[in-house]
């Protein structure tokens, strides 16, 4: 009896021991390198203040790694003779950026921590928190303790980023890909409440949609016109600097501005979702963070797999 008892608490911490050693922390620096964090944060500020844009750009990039194989920095990898880097899929192509800000931040933290000890996966999912905060939105505690992939994948990396055409059927369905439920998919894509889109995102909305706002749809063909232009930006709400809730009132007033944005408010199973974030900001604020968290769960490396680059742009040789 009494040994059946031993042999229950060795299962017991070995299994919580286990977890502790696989699953992340928001503590996982405190002993390694202390300075890490508050170095990712001056250095994220500086460049938001350059550039407000740029802090929509590292949250991006943060959710284009998680949706492709995990957080595992694999959307920061060049393009090599064995690597099929994620930068060339369509998402990403002339569209992703923020990777210099990236390169800066990591060879300062490896610097002040004297050894490459910060996976580029973190800095990307801490990247993110902190550009979400210098323009005024929630803040959370970042897990930490992701390692880097030594491989990418453009193909994994079409199929699985969503696309601004999606339908609301094909937006839950490629969230619940990744264990993402509704609520995510639309606290998530209040990230629409910072950065820019390209003409080419959104052409087809605005010259054929009959779910959008016509005096929007008129203001947005003046700078995105049928043919040309395809690069030309416009705000993804009325205040692309400001993480506020602008976005989900934009959605009820049918001016959102790529089709899977409005999908969100046509009604669908979301609609209430979005009425809910419009009209209580600190719900909307606390859900984000809850689903930020959560995106960056997906599929993780630990442990002994994959690595800490040295470089962000390539694998260890
Ligand atoms: C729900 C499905 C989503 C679709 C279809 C989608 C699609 C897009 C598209 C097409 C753009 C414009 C890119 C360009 O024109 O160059 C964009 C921008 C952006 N997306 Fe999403 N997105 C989605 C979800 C998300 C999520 C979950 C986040 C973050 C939590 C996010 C954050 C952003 C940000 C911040 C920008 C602006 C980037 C910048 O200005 O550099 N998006 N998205």
């Amino acid at each position: 009896m009494a040994s059946h008892a031993l042999i229950l608490l060795q299962i017991i911490v070995l299994s919580s021991l286990a977890a502790t050693a696989f699953s992340l922390s928001p503590y996982y620096y405190k002993n390694i390198c202390p300075q890490a964090l508050p170095t990712i944060k001056t250095l994220v500020e500086a460049a938001v203040y350059k550039e407000r844009r740029m802090g929509a750009s590292l949250l991006r990039l943060h959710f284009h790694d998680c949706f492709v194989n995990g957080c595992d920095a694999s959307i920061l990898l060049d393009p090599s003779p064995t690597i099929d880097s994620e930068k060339g899929a369509l998402a990403n192509q002339n569209s992703a950026r923020g990777f210099e800000v990236i390169d800066e931040i990591k060879a300062e933290v490896d610097k002040i921590c004297g050894r490459p000890v910060v996976s580029c996966a973190d800095i990307l999912a801490v990247a993110a928190r902190d550009s979400v905060v210098a323009l005024g939105g929630p803040s959370w505690k970042v897990r930490l303790g992701r390692r880097d992939s030594t491989t990418a994948s453009r193909t994994q990396a079409d199929i699985d980023i969503p696309s601004p055409l999606m339908d609301l059927p094909a937006l839950i369905n490629n969230f619940r890909n990744q264990g993402l439920n509704q609520r995510d998919l639309v606290a998530l894509s209040g990230g629409h409440t910072i950065g820019f889109a390209q003409c080419l995102a959104f052409r087809g909305r605005i010259y054929n949609a009959t779910n959008i706002d016509p005096s929007f749809a008129k203001e947005r063909r003046a700078t995105c016109p049928r043919t040309g232009g395809d690069t030309t930006l416009a705000p993804l709400d009325s205040t692309a600097a400001r993480f506020d809730t602008a976005y989900f009132n934009s959605l009820v007033k049918q001016r959102g501005l790529l089709t899977s944005d409005q999908a969100l408010f046509s009604g669908g199973s979301t609609d209430n979702l979005v009425n809910t974030y419009r009209l209580y900001p600190q719900v909307f604020r606390k859900d984000f963070a809850q689903s930020m968290i959560k995106m960056g769960n997906i599929k993780y490396l630990t442990g002994n797999q994959g690595q800490i680059r040295a470089n962000c742009r390539m694998v260890n040789n």
